[in-house]
């Protein structure tokens, strides 16, 4: 069993080679839900593991800030010289940038824009099935399903053309898969690699802001691009860094809540039998998949003032890590938080983290999850894994790099 001894909370290659320390983050959660933490070589900092005192620190967003790091590192920490993007803001700033793009991102704003989601998801899992109309095969799922499905829509949201897709899924698997072997630069920290990318991301949008500046299209590059703040339009490089959290912040979630959402419905194949009999339970099932699959592991805070939690004295400056897969396996929240159901409701979760900060992608993540799964899920016959899973070394993204799956579907019109 892991221990704070032998467990690093943010060394990536601990994530990669153990999966979540679900039993280290239960007794913490029994023992010693805030925990000090100081067995790294980067900054000592609070382990918080309840779903209650997560979501707290999330709602007192002016006394725990995003700022200084969101994400806290297992290397000494390195100046960042890069503008801070929305979700790297604090009031009052974060509160007035919010407002500018929020209304885009609701369930109403998003419903014209359904069918050419769908239609996205749609391509994606019938390129599974690759003009064979039925049938045994086998493939790697984040390949053919889950890595291609967010690129294509937040490219598509945003704007991108076609051509330029795969530019941009390289630069994000860079970026969040910084310190993963298949990613690492030679010679260059991960999170000096990660600028490097952030970089060329920067250039690639400066011209595309131009370009929608002088041709404005329905997309949210061309909104980013005529926002205004007193009547005054946006300085360029906060329209740029706009643009750059939604490419970040939806590609590698979404893919691997995909992903996991899969691979839980291939180890719980009673669940998979009862979405398939009633497809009304795919919302609820989609809550479930972001509870169980927990992709964000953590994001930091920094204390603004001292702070008592759970009688924990947190003082100013110290550095937090809000651990949400261990808030959405809380025992006090989840009746059987280690089950993983597709109709449970109430579903509490907070995989979209809690209070100022809340996911604004949410519902993309939801409608995204939703088509695929629509269009696959009906037409699996018998599926299981074809051979070990490779997880990501990030701790920051739970990731899986791969999922060798086997198949055998059934034809379209059995399946309708
Ligand atoms: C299953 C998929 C996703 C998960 C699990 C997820 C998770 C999260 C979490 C936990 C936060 C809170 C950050 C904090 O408290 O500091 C967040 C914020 C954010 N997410 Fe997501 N996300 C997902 C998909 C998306 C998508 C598809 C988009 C864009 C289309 C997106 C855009 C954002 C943005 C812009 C923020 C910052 C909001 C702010 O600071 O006000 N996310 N996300």
């Amino acid at each position: 069993m892991a221990t704070p001894e032998s467990f690093n909370f943010v060394h990536p290659t601990h994530y990669a080679e153990h999966g979540y320390p679900h039993d280290l983050w239960t007794r913490l959660r029994r023992e010693d839900p805030v925990h000090w933490f100081e067995k790294t070589e980067g900054i000592p900092f609070w382990v918080v593991t309840k779903h209650e005192d997560i979501c707290k620190v999330g709602r007192h967003a002016e006394q725990f800030h995003n700022g200084p790091r969101l994400v806290i590192s297992h290397e000494p920490e390195v100046p960042n010289f890069f503008p801070p993007t929305l979700i790297q803001l604090d009031p009052p700033k974060h509160g007035i940038y919010r407002k500018l793009i929020n209304k885009r991102f609701t369930p109403g704003r998003l419903r014209p824009w359904h069918a050419d989601i769908e239609n996205i998801a749609k391509e994606i899992v019938d390129s599974l099935i690759e003009g064979d109309d039925c049938g045994d095969g086998e493939c790697d799922f984040v390949a053919k399903v889950s890595a291609p499905l967010p690129i294509a829509v937040i490219a598509w949201l945003l704007g991108v053309p076609k051509s330029d897709w795969n530019l941009l899924f390289d630069w994000t698997n860079r970026i969040i898969g910084a310190s993963d072997p298949d990613f690492r630069v030679e010679g260059k920290t991960s999170a000096e690699a990660a600028l490097d990318t952030m970089t060329e991301l920067f250039m690639y949008f400066t011209e595309l802001v131009k370009e929608k500046k002088k041709n404005p299209q329905d997309d949210l590059t061309t909104m980013f691009a005529h926002l205004e703040v007193d009547g005054e339009p946006l300085p360029e490089m906060d329209v740029l860094t706009f643009c750059l959290i939604i490419v970040i912040a939806g590609n590698e979630t979404t893919r691997n809540a995909t992903t996991g959402g899969m691979l839980a419905l291939i180890e719980h194949p009673d669940e998979l039998r009862k979405l398939q009999n009633d497809m009304s339970l795919m919302p609820c099932a989609v809550e479930e998949i972001v509870r169980w699959t927990s992709p964000i592991i953590h994001f930091g805070r920094t204390a603004q003032t001292d702070f008592e939690l759970r009688g924990r004295k947190i003082e100013k400056g110290q550095a937090m890590a809000l651990f949400y897969p261990s808030a959405n396996r809380d025992e006090e929240i989840f009746a059987d938080p280690f089950s993983f159901r597709v109709d449970r409701s109430p579903n509490n979760h907070i995989g979209f983290g809690s209070g100022e900060h809340f996911c604004l992608g949410a519902h993309v993540a939801r409608l995204e999850m939703e088509f695929a799964y629509r269009h696959l899920l009906p037409r699996i016959e018998e599926i299981e894994l074809a051979g070990p899973i490779d997880r990501l070394h990030s701790a920051l993204v739970g990731g899986v790099k791969h999922l060798p799956v086997r198949y055998k579907l059934r034809r379209a019109e059995a399946a309708a």
